[in-house]
């Protein structure tokens, strides 16, 4: 079986729409894979990340590149102006998934392909559990915090939402990484750091105590267990 950059290689779309790109870490990897494109946009609902990916946009050198602060349930874009429509690592983080997704389809152009990469929680080493249990709290103090955020999803839970879609040829790629990293000492640092300030943002919350906690436990479980990253499921979906 071909490994999945090789398939996406072969693809070679030129109007490419990146959703909820964050500073457009996405955009970057897509660009070095195709070289340069006709149009490439990102959107992200954050204003504030659509400044930080413009401010970032120099170390981008290839291809129309733009950025624009819009909503993925309600795209200001044309019906099937995109070659190619991508999701990074964000699916969790939409309120209005499936009209999301939805709006990702209407705006492909038919032979068009939507490309989603999501990590998912069944994953199978103990370092990676580690993983989903941080996000699972990050998200939880989010929620508090009122920002959209759910749990990591279950590689079933992604792949019955791409079942619902009227795309067809779906084809599925896991990738489970490795554990060579998973006790490196400056990573541990900088995520405890990062534990340590995360419930800050819910100060004032009845739960903020009882979060705080629950960090210290997690901290205790990455420097004994380690980390690293939850397996991913690369899907890619073919509009007919
Ligand atoms: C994990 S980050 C992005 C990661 C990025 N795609 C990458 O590959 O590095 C998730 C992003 O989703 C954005 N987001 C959340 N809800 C959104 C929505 N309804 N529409 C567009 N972007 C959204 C957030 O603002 C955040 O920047």
């Amino acid at each position: 079986m071909q490994d999945f950059e090789t398939v996406l290689r072969e693809i070679g779309p030129k109007r490419i729409l990146d959703v909820a790109t964050g500073r457009g870490d996405c955009i970057r990897w897509l660009l070095e894979m195709y070289g340069d494109v006709d149009l490439m946009v990102g959107i992200d609902v954050s204003e504030k990340t659509i400044q930080a990916a413009q401010a970032a946009r120099e170390s981008i050198s290839e291809g129309n590149i733009v950025f624009r602060v819009m909503d993925t349930a309600d795209l200001d874009l044309d019906d099937e102006s995109f070659d190619m429509v991508t999701i990074c690592y964000s699916l969790h983080h939409l309120e209005s998934l499936e009209q999301s997704l939805n709006e990702m389809v209407r705006v492909l152009k038919p032979g068009g392909w939507l490309l989603i990469i999501e990590a998912y929680r069944d994953s199978p080493r103990d370092t990676q559990l580690t993983h989903v249990y941080l996000h699972d709290w990050w998200a939880e103090i989010d929620r508090i915090a009122g920002i959209p955020h759910n749990k990591t999803f279950t590689r079933e839970r992604i792949v019955t939402l791409l079942d619902d879609l009227e795309l067809t040829e779906i084809q599925l790629f896991d990738s489970h990484g490795d554990d060579e990293q998973a006790k490196e000492k400056k990573m541990i640092s900088r995520l405890i750091e990062r534990n340590d300030f995360y419930p800050e943002k819910i100060k004032d919350h009845p739960r903020y105590e009882e979060l705080k906690a629950r960090g210290r436990e997690l901290n205790e479980r990455l420097r004994h267990i380690g980390h690293a990253p939850a397996s991913q499921l690369v899907a890619l979906l073919h509009k007919p």
